[in-house]
């Protein structure tokens, strides 16, 4: 397939799949995410694929959350629905009988942790920084960070990270199981990713397929958690604090809420 904001590669088995909007830090604006959904659609079908490598173009981003000048016209009567769309994109991500890692090359923030989570490993460069920066713009994660930020590394710790809009190192995110590897370089990062990936590989499929989705079988997309979610996300889209949060950011300057 082609795709703007893409680059996909294939070799010996395994697709490399780079997200590439550089001047946006690689923020996943709406074009982007339907792209990123036609080549997960086709990675489930190619019988050459067998295991997928999300990456951000460059040293300086994964993907920087989602484009936020493009959320900020957002009509809120659809964000819900907006928010129930990349739930189900990155649950296609997640429930992939062949597996993803994500190679995490810098910021993964906002929606950029949402995808690295919806992946089934995480290695990072020792630059990355992860974060759920939301609230600083008066919304929440909306593409399941609040379900799997918790599955992965607890209640407290992801109501910590969820209510401060706090960055964290890659090293931090590896200490409480955000992150499986932590590397030096870009280079380094597409290296272990490649041998995890080889390795992986090389065991028996049909066993691999499964070992995914009997762990994804525990954590319920079907129960309130997601839906809440969603919901509360179109709430917030609603409320003039996300106005104030998002006018902030694209003028460059601290928003003053009011908790209307
Ligand atoms: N959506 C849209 N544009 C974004 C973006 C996003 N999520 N993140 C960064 N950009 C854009 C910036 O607006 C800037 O564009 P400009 O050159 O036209 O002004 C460009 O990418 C470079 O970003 P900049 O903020 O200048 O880089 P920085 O190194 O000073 O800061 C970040 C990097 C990641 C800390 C900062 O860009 C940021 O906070 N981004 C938003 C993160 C976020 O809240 N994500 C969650 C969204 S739900």
């Amino acid at each position: 397939m082609t795709a703007k904001h893409l680059r996909i590669d294939l070799q010996n088995g395994i697709q490399t799949l780079t997200i590439s909007r550089p001047h946006a830090l690689n923020a996943l604006n709406q074009e982007l995410l339907e792209e990123l959904r036609a080549a997960m659609l086709e990675f489930y079908k190619n019988e050459e694929a067998h295991g997928m490598i999300i990456t951000g173009e460059g040293e300086k981003s994964f993907v920087a959350g989602a484009d936020i000048k493009e959320f900020s016209s957002i009509n809120p009567g659809e964000a819900a629905a907006f928010a129930r769309r990349g739930q189900d994109l990155f649950r296609m991500i997640e429930v992939s009988p062949k597996p993803v890692i994500a190679a995490v090359n810098g910021f993964a923030l906002g929606g950029g942790c949402e995808l690295a989570m919806a992946c089934h490993l995480r290695i990072a460069t020792q630059n990355a920084k992860f974060g759920q920066p939301e609230v600083t713009l008066g919304i929440i994660p909306g593409y399941g960070g609040t379900q799997r930020l918790t599955q992965l590394v607890g209640r407290g710790k992801a109501l910590e990270l969820m209510m401060t809009a706090d960055l964290i190192t890659a090293e931090e995110a590896k200490a409480i199981g955000l992150v499986n590897h932590v590397v030096a370089t870009r280079q380094a990062l597409i290296e272990l990713s490649e041998s995890i990936m080889k390795k992986i590989l090389s065991n028996g499929r049909i066993a691999v397929a499964n070992v995914i989705k009997s762990v994804n079988a525990g954590f319920s997309f079907e129960g309130a958690g997601y839906e809440t979610e969603a919901e509360s996300f179109g709430a917030c889209v609603r409320t003039k604090d996300f106005r104030e949060g998002t006018a902030a950011f694209v003028e460059k300057r601290k928003p003053k809420f009011t908790g209307e």
